[in-house]
């Protein structure tokens, strides 16, 4: 099973391990990332062998100061600079045009590189240290429930990696909102706890509209219906809707929103591990953080 470290000598460890070619968990304030170094076109490849994603399925680049963006970006807009001025360090990607360096491997052979500079301070540390983005999907089996711990990646990823960064349990708890910047109007291709409604209302200001799919389900691409998903099978109920009396565990995530988001996947993998075969998910109203709750909660209860 991977080891688990912290503090600085666990940054300065999994830095090492970096170096070498090896990707390794690492703490974000979304969700944990399992990480590569993006000069590194074998360590990639590695992070796809290890998730079993398709290679087509492109990985978000983590950076820790805007000099990396305008390294690895072209002709980022006013508008998108703008919302970043806001919303960096934190749970928010852009899509936007990739500079001819950066590996196609990390972008699914796509011209457009997916960029985000997260909050937590030990990410920054990991990025700081090695000197280079690097580059993270979430770090779980390919579909299954997002890691919140990085005791969630060590028994999830077991031996196929070697060092997990403790960075204690995520904050937010879903991951990031991404916004496609590559398309007129700019679009939301996931949500999450930046909303919708923050994210327009900082692009008006920019004389830029935010496009109004955007509250639909999650168009990353790659994101197919069954995602996120616990073994136990979910049903998912309004809030308001008669809940059937069937011995059943009854989820609520329509109070308060932030713990919600907070403990979704902790609560999904504890239904795994207690060997329960179906819950009833009651859901939030579709608003604000809401939204990308709907969405994760949607993609755990999709059939197979
Ligand atoms: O919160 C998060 O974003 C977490 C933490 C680790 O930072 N990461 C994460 O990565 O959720 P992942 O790989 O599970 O999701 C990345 C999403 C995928 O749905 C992918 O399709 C989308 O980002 N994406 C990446 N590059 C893209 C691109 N060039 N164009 C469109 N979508 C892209
Ligand atoms: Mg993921």
């Amino acid at each position: 099973m991977a080891h688990i470290v912290s503090g600085d000598s666990g940054v300065h460890d999994v830095v090492e391990a970096l170096r070498r070619g090896d990707v390794v968990g690492f703490p974000t304030e979304t969700v944990y990332g399992l990480a590569a170094d993006i000069r590194n076109e074998a360590a990639l490849q590695r992070i796809f062998s290890v998730k079993g994603r398709p290679t087509s399925h492109p990985l978000i680049v983590h950076i820790a100061d805007f000099d990396q963006l305008h390294d690895l970006a072209v002709g980022v807009s006013p508008a998108c600079l703008a919302l970043l001025e806001i919303c960096w360090p934190g749970p928010l990607t852009v899509v936007v045009s990739a500079a001819p360096h950066v590996s196609r491997v990390c972008t699914g052979g796509r011209d457009s590189v997916a960029v985000r500079l997260p909050a937590h301070p030990l990410a920054q540390m990991v990025i700081r240290e090695l000197g280079a983005p690097v580059a993270a999907p979430s770090a779980n089996r390919f579909g299954h429930v997002s890691p919140t711990s990085a005791l969630h990646v060590a028994n999830d990823l077991g031996d196929d990696i070697t060092l997990v960064l403790d960075g204690g349990p995520c904050a937010v708890g879903v991951e990031s909102s991404i916004v496609d910047f590559s398309v007129t109007p700019p679009e939301i291709l996931r949500p999450g706890s930046i909303t919708a409604e923050e994210i327009r209302a900082i692009l008006s200001h920019h004389g830029t509209d935010l496009s109004t799919s955007s509250h639909g389900p999650s168009r990353a691409p790659g994101m197919m219906d069954r995602h996120y998903a616990p073994r136990a099978r979910l049903v998912l109920h309004e809030a308001g809707d008669p809940l059937p009396v069937d011995g059943a565990p009854i989820l609520r995530f329509d109070t308060n929103l932030v713990d919600a988001a907070r403990h979704l996947y902790e609560r999904l993998r504890e239904l795994d591990a207690r060997n329960i075969p179906l819950a009833h998910v009651v859901l939030p109203t579709p608003s604000g953080l809401g939204f990308a709750l709907r969405d994760r909660l949607s993609k755990a209860a999709a059939g197979l």
